[in-house]
């Protein structure tokens, strides 16, 4: 399965005021037990237990405030995703901004949905999904 063909960067906001459904894949596609809340090993586990994240910037990141005011670093929303989520889940912001948690997503094999109030952002993370394949 293909999960970046299947991932929808974001969402315009008539499309959502419809009533059509969106045709996203959503069940996980990796091979944990059912118990599982992650992919994650236990080794892994343990070391985000840590009471203190620290995050980097990469260079994907956007961090000039003319294009968004209030960005996340893409290891963050990592991080988060991680943490609750297999291989091919669905995952679902709907402040998405500039679109870090849909690149992040699309790195970790998810599938990842966006809305926004505003048009310019959801364009923004267009055009961020469209440029930051890893
Ligand atoms: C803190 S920013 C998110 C930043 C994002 N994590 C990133 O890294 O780019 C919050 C976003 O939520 C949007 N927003 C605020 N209220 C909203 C609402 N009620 N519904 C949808 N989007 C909203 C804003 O336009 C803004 O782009």
């Amino acid at each position: 399965m293909d999960v970046a063909k299947l991932a929808v960067p974001a969402v315009r906001q008539a499309e959502v005021k419809s009533d059509k459904q969106l045709n996203i894949q959503y069940e996980k596609m990796c091979d944990c037990s059912p118990n599982h809340i992650n992919c994650l090993t236990a080794k892994e586990w343990i070391k985000n237990q840590i009471g203190v994240w620290q995050f980097y910037y990469e260079s994907r990141d956007i961090r000039d405030k003319k294009h968004h005011p209030a960005t996340f670093p893409i290891s963050l929303a990592r991080r988060c995703i991680e943490l609750f989520t297999h291989k091919g889940e669905l995952v679902v912001d709907p402040f998405v901004g500039s679109g870090t948690t849909l690149v992040a997503a699309r790195d970790l094999s998810r599938n990842a949905v966006g809305f926004d109030l505003q048009q310019n952002y959801i364009e923004l993370s267009q055009k961020d999904c469209a440029r930051n394949f890893v």
